[in-house]
């Protein structure tokens, strides 16, 4: 897909900003703090719905100003989309997909979808078990609506059921009630379960395809998703069945604690460089090439099963790779259009793609170089 246009209004440090883009190959340039990632936020925005460096709307929008608007034209095989949000101090956002009003927010998903690597990706491998469930759900919520949906459904049935267990530790009777939570939780977190293992399933193998090419066959990347639930089905209603057992059995510890111990709320991705435990083995540069390797599988894992690339956003990772990984990165610049930051367009390696446009960004203004 391609991004034709974008137009931010009152959006973080931007007033009116309205690009129209031509090329597959975006630079913004400029000092820090000038709105660079800003920008890029912006787009993850008018894909996923929000912000990736907050949960709160109402950072986005210019100081002093009650409303902002970000707007996008996406160019598609089937077509054009047109995505609007409004975002407001203090109602929710609205969103538009072709001038229609959207009654809810997963109605985005699929219209426009990205794949965003910035330094804090890192994370992914030695940070905490949230950062890599949302490896998996931004990837899969863009492709599937209904895992959005679910993944909703499950954190609301999850937090009414954690409330429950601190009254029964309270109220004894109230008990009798737990068996219907744990149902409708078992039914949700099963269909999670088997998107995440059909995620890690197709994933895991293009993975080790790039970093075996990335890596210049020096390591072998294994991932494996690993649930907190213990299952040995292989089909959705099997796991269901063991999801309830799995929630019943913890029932006396849960009460204790006052939480849900056991669920998808949970689980975790196990990576593996040359079969050591990257979580606490590997090294700054084993990690970036691992983060390299999943995010270029998520884009290959997007176009097989849309038929489209996404849009890739890079946030000041080109300086964080050495000659081989740039090269590897530049290389899917014919087939995925890329917005990229960095502070300084000169430093970029002399072989890039001559039809790029790069922008100067400064103090909320960009103007084309
Ligand atoms: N709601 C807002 N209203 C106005 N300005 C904002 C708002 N939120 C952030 N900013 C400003 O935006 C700027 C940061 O923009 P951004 O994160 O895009 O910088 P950057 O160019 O990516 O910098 P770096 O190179 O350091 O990553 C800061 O100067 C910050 O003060
Ligand atoms: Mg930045």
């Amino acid at each position: 897909m391609h991004l034709k246009e974008l137009n931010l209004v009152n959006y973080r440090n931007y007033v009116n900003l309205e690009l129209s883009f031509s090329s597959n190959l975006i630079i913004f340039s400029g000092r820090n703090a000038q709105g660079k990632t800003n920008i890029l936020e912006s787009i993850f925005l008018l894909c996923t719905g929000r912000s990736h460096r907050t949960p709160r709307d109402s950072e986005l929008v210019l100081w002093g100003e009650k409303k902002s608007m970000v707007r996008s034209l996406v160019e598609k095989k089937e077509g054009p989309s047109l995505i609007e949000i409004m975002l407001s101090l203090s109602n929710n956002k609205k969103i538009k997909i072709n001038s229609s009003i959207a009654q809810r927010i997963g109605e985005l998903m699929g219209h426009m979808n990205s794949v965003l690597f910035s330094p804090e990706d890192l994370k992914l491998v030695k940070g905490s078990p949230r950062e890599r469930r949302r490896f998996m759900d931004i990837e899969i919520s863009q492709v599937k609506p209904k895992y959005f949906y679910s993944l909703q459904q499950y954190n609301r049935l999850l937090n009414h059921r954690n409330n429950l267990l601190k009254e029964i530790n309270q109220k004894s009777s109230l008990r009798k009630t737990l068996p219907v939570w744990d149902e409708q939780i078992a039914k949700v977190g099963s269909y999670v379960i088997m998107q995440r293992l059909e995620f890690i399933n197709s994933i895991k193998k293009i993975a080790r395809e790039i970093h075996d090419q990335i890596s210049l066959g020096r390591e072998s990347l294994e991932i494996r998703y690993n649930p907190s639930i213990n299952f040995d089905s292989s089909d959705e209603s099997g796991i269901m069945e063991e999801y309830l057992e799995n929630l019943e059995s913890n029932h006396e510890e849960d009460i204790k604690r006052g939480r849900t111990s056991k669920g998808c709320h949970r689980d975790d991705i196990s990576i593996y460089i040359n079969d050591m435990d990257a979580r606490t083995f590997a090294s700054q540069g084993q990690q970036r090439t691992t983060v390299l390797s999943l995010k270029l599988s998520e884009i290959e894992m997007m176009f097989r099963q849309t038929g489209e690339y996404p849009l890739l956003l890079l946030d000041d990772v080109m300086s964080e790779l050495d000659k081989y990984r740039q090269a590897k990165l530049l290389s899917y610049f014919d087939k995925v259009q890329t917005f990229m930051t960095v502070t300084d367009y000169s430093e970029l390696p002399k072989d890039m793609d001559s039809n790029m446009e790069i922008y100067e960004v400064f103090e909320g203004k960009v103007a084309r170089v």
